[in-house]
């Protein structure tokens, strides 16, 4: 099998975009309609404008913009940019994948989440009649271009939600930078130059893990430390994903705690870190609540679970367990 090579590119510049725009071919941006407002001029014309909700990330959506795309003379041999966040990278990657078969396309991506974690490692889908992410394919793009300037213009919940998925990626493989990069943001404003170099390291390490396992069946799990406990937190709660995963980490150290894989200051430590960034870190709900939500397939057919774990910081691990053993654990830790 072909080995995987994910294409990351970083520029601290808005202006160094364009040398990375193909010159042989049409090229239309598919651009959240908000970025089109302020850094539209950026980037090539034909512009599609998509407004970033989860709503839109449907097959609606999937169908209005092919009949566009189709109308302006796109075919095989042309090119789609992605400009946004993960909702307008999952949607156009998954277009990219199916118009004609399938043509090129690349991210710009415009949020935190996305520059370390949605726009790196192939992962497209759009969700189904409110189910999220029900249909989608896995399929890497030309390149991503992460440039650390978008992110003057976002809103703190959005910069929280990437800076929650940022400290889990050093929680499960890099122990310095989880260190170095508390002492950095802890003391200051949350600024992109002062972000920069975390980002970068951020999705590297996510692009070397999914390198190793494009298609999710092994290594590439671990990159879900907290987000079995944050689905089921949003699906019974509004928190904001960032919020939810923030939650799910603390909730995962916990559990490792309990089953003697993590020492106890290490979660101390994690804990009074994610407070201290303003995380949340405690469940709005009772996890007896939660549990019911996170086993309710799995209850019925029994057997285990797949966990993401902590021995230290900088080292998670697959931890499969017993569903009714799980449920005793978490109903222990309230
Ligand atoms: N494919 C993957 O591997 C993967 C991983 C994680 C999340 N996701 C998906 O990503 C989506 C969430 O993506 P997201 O958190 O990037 O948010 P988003 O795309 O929903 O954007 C969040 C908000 O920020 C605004 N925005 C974006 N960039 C901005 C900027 N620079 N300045 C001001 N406002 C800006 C958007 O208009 C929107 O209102 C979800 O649908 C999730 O399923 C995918």
């Amino acid at each position: 099998m072909e080995r995987c090579v994910l294409n990351l590119n970083y520029c601290a510049d808005i202006d160094c975009i364009d040398s990375f725009i193909p010159r042989d071919c049409l090229v239309v941006t598919i651009i959240d309609a908000k970025i089109a407002e302020i850094y539209g001029k950026y980037f090539p014309t034909p512009q599609i404008r998509v407004v970033a909700s989860e709503n839109n990330k449907s097959l609606q959506s999937v169908e209005s913009i092919s009949l566009q795309l189709l109308e302006m003379g796109v075919d095989r041999s042309s090119f789609l940019l992605a400009v946004g966040g993960g909702v307008i990278s999952d949607l156009v990657g998954f277009i990219g994948s199916i118009y004609m078969r399938g043509i090129k396309f690349a991210y710009v991506p415009t949020t935190l989440l996305a520059q370390v974690d949605a726009a790196v490692g192939g992962k497209t889908a759009v969700n189904l009649s409110g189910f999220k992410n029900i249909l989608g394919v896995v399929n890497q793009p030309a390149f991503t271009l992460i440039c650390p300037e978008f992110l003057n213009s976002l809103p703190k919940n959005e910069m929280l939600a990437g800076l929650s998925e940022m400290l889990k990626t050093f929680i499960i493989a890099d122990r310095d930078n989880y260190f170095n990069f508390l002492g950095e943001v802890r003391s200051r404003q949350l600024e992109a130059k002062i972000l920069w170099p975390f980002i970068k390291k951020c999705s590297s390490i996510k692009a070397s893990i999914v390198e190793q396992d494009p298609f999710d069946n092994g290594v590439r799990k671990l990159l879900n430390l907290g987000h079995t406990f944050a689905h089921a937190l949003e699906k019974i709660t509004q928190l904001h994903h960032g919020e939810a995963v923030s939650i799910g980490i603390i909730l995962a150290s916990k559990l490792s705690v309990k089953l003697s894989l993590l020492q106890s200051d290490e979660e101390l430590t994690i804990e009074s870190d994610f407070k201290d960034l303003g995380l949340p870190v405690a469940s709005p709900v009772k996890l007896s609540s939660l549990t019911d939500v996170m086993l309710k397939d799995k209850k019925k057919t029994g057997g285990n679970l797949d966990l993401i774990l902590i021995e230290s910081i900088g080292k998670a691990i697959i931890y499969s367990i017993n569903v009714k053993d799980l449920e005793g654990l978490l109903n222990d830790l309230s």
